[in-house]
């Protein structure tokens, strides 16, 4: 090795020793005569010290270097004078008394600095991931992650579970975006599909008596990219057989929980259990199905009491069938008229058409953009609803139920943000369950399943199948926690015919039925055992605990927002000899 010692482990207890170490120049400093050198490695950095009298040589070899060149030096440790250590520095007690130096290699000017956690623009620090993922931020967040993946290995090991791995080049396995395709050269004409996730797979293990099965499994969709989305990321993916739902929570719970206290004992688990929160109920107190639960604000529905109103907006929204509902944003009541225009235009971006509001300043007095066309009484009993005091801004959305969902739910999140109510030391976690089997496709007239094809209904919800198949409840489960879906899974299918009807109800035509599906319902037809799973968002989940605000902060390789890798230029354009022999032939839209 060319080195005998990590550098950010150098402590007293070696005082005196003679290491040999490598590493990067973090830091250089030239004190009138000494040089000084902060020498990294991925352990931390040690400040190396050459004194121009004691050892001039390796003094002037250190007098060229700069930052981020890579350097091997030898010296002996030794505990600094009391008034140069420093307490916050890991080594901060001890310096290397530097001997020899040999510069491995030099390094050009990084286009950002290392040693500082200066805001980079993004598209440089992707450009340059190999110089982004040298500072410190990133190397913890990567540290991080691996610890998160090793504990659910350990843990998972532990509980009898197998890690088994699935193929990547396979068949359409649907989550609800597009899929990747890659083209066959010994089949001309076909294709491979990348797996949105191993669903299929994970399912037939269980047809396969593997019982208990896991993976830290790559999943590829082509979709719109979000902070929280990259076409490639990370699932921990479950499947157990002999479950029922509350097995499948109750072992992703234990996991988290004691996952949490051992990597990151300053967050706080909010609620111990979970909460459990039906679908309808996610919905009416938080607009959203992936509540933050650490803060109240929550949704109020005031559509009776707003068909009474004599408001226009309200009145007519009510008698169409839409719905009337308000937030109490708690102390903003001092907010002004351009204040209230920002919520505004918030709410509008998700559809509202406008947001109608009532503002008690502290002393009482109130400012309204529609309590002048209510009766009295009917205002009162809204404020009464809603709990209104001084100081608070009441805030409502008249329209369709899933508009007034979407705009009030997202607002919460945003007033939530705004009033400072997201601790992020405070983990919500809460499970979504009781969703509806399947949502009506207006566009396409037809079903969709609210989860995926091979999610099973409850059981006792199956007889409403061919009579009111809204009214049926999936097995699904979502787990949640502030503001995010960090995993989601469900009781499945083993039964053939339950299989086909569901099929049947969303409507996939028998034939594409069996095409793509056909290995499934047919090893249903050889035994399989009643099973379930769930599958949670690593990289969602590694974001969270890492206090970050976007999964490219804790994957070392993300696609930017245009699914492009910016470092290598990926994609990129292919031979034309590659295509021919993949039978492909290209026609580029005409710009
Ligand atoms: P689902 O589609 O809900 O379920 O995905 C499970 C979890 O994966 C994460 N996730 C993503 N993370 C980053 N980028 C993406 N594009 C992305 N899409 C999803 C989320 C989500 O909760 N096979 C089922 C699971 C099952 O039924 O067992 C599935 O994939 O955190
Ligand atoms: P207008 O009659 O358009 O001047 O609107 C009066 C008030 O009602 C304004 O504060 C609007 O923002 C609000 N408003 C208009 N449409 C809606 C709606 N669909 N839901 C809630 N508030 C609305």
């Amino acid at each position: 090795m060319l080195k005998t010692h990590e550098c950010g482990k150098i402590n007293l207890g070696i005082a005196g020793e003679k290491v040999l170490l490598a590493g990067w120049v973090h830091r250089r400093r030239d004190h009138g005569g000494l040089i000084f050198v902060d020498l990294r490695d991925r352990w931390g950095v040690v400040q190396l010290v050459a004194d121009p009298d004691k050892t001039p040589e390796a003094h002037a070899a250190l007098d060229p270097i700069r930052a981020e060149w890579v350097i091997q030096v030898e010296g002996v440790v030794r505990k600094r004078p009391a008034e140069m250590v420093n307490p916050d520095l890991a080594t901060g007690e001890v310096e290397v008394e530097v001997h020899q130096v040999k510069v491995l290699n030099p390094a050009k000017t990084p286009p950002f600095t290392i040693n500082k956690e200066d805001d980079v623009d993004e598209s440089v620090r992707l450009k340059y991931r190999y110089l982004d993922l040298r500072r410190e931020r990133m190397r913890v967040n990567l540290e991080l992650r691996h610890r998160v993946v090793k504990f659910i290995r350990d843990y998972l090991d532990a509980a009898g579970f197998l890690e088994v791995e699935t193929p990547i080049l396979f068949k359409t396995t649907p989550e609800g975006a597009r899929d990747y395709l890659v083209p066959s050269r010994v089949h001309p004409g076909m294709v491979y599909a990348l797996p949105q996730s191993p669903q299929q797979l994970k399912q037939l293990l269980m047809v396969a008596g593997i019982e208990k099965y896991f993976q830290i499994a790559r999943c590829f969709r082509d979709e719109d990219l979000r902070g929280d989305r990259q076409p490639e990321f990370t699932q921990l993916d479950i499947e157990m057989s002999w479950v029922e739902r509350e097995d499948v929570m109750a072992l992703m719970e234990d996991m988290y929980t004691q996952m949490i206290a051992a990597l990151v004992p300053e967050k706080q688990i909010l609620h111990v259990p979970w909460p459990r929160i039906r679908y309808p109920e996610a919905l009416e107190r938080f607009g959203k199905d992936n509540p933050d639960i650490r803060f109240g604000l929550e949704l109020v529905d005031v559509t009776d009491l707003a068909a009474t109103s004599g408001f226009q907006v309200f009145a007519d929204t009510a008698a169409s069938g839409g719905h009337v509902r308000g937030i109490n944003a708690k102390g903003l009541g001092g907010y002004s008229r351009k204040q209230i225009d920002e919520l505004t235009e918030y709410a509008k971006t998700f559809g509202a058409k406008g947001l109608a509001y009532l503002a008690i300043s502290p002393e009482g007095e109130e400012r309204s953009s529609f309590a002048k066309f209510l009766p009295v009484a009917v205002l009162a009993e809204i404020k009464a609803r809603m709990q209104a005091e001084a100081n608070d801004l009441l805030l409502f959305v008249a329209d369709k139920p899933a508009v007034v969902f979407d705009a009030l739910g997202r607002l919460r999140v945003h007033l939530g943000e705004r009033l400072g109510l997201c601790d992020p030391n405070v983990l919500g976690f809460c499970w979504v369950i009781d969703f509806p089997f399947a949502f009506w496709n207006e566009e396409e007239r037809r079903w969709d399943p609210s989860q995926h094809l091979f999610t099973s209904p409850m059981l006792e919800d199956i007889s409403l199948m061919d009579s009111e198949p809204g009214k049926m409840r999936g097995t699904q489960y979502d787990m949640v926690v502030n503001n995010n879906e960090v995993a989601g899974g469900s009781i499945r299918i083993h039964d053939r015919e339950l299989q086909s009807r569901i099929f049947n109800l969303i409507g996939l035509d028998e034939n594409v039925a069996r095409e793509r599906f056909g290995h499934m319902l047919e090893a249903f037809e050889y035994g399989a055992p009643p099973h379930g799973g769930i599958a949670s968002g690593i990289d969602r989940l590694v974001m969270i605990l890492a206090g970050e605000d976007s999964i490219r902060e804790v994957i070392a390789f993300p696609k930017n927002q245009a699914a492009r890798d910016i470092m290598a230029d990926a994609p990129s354009l292919a031979d034309p000899a590659q295509f021919k022999e993949l039978h492909v032939r290209v026609d580029l839209p005409k710009t």
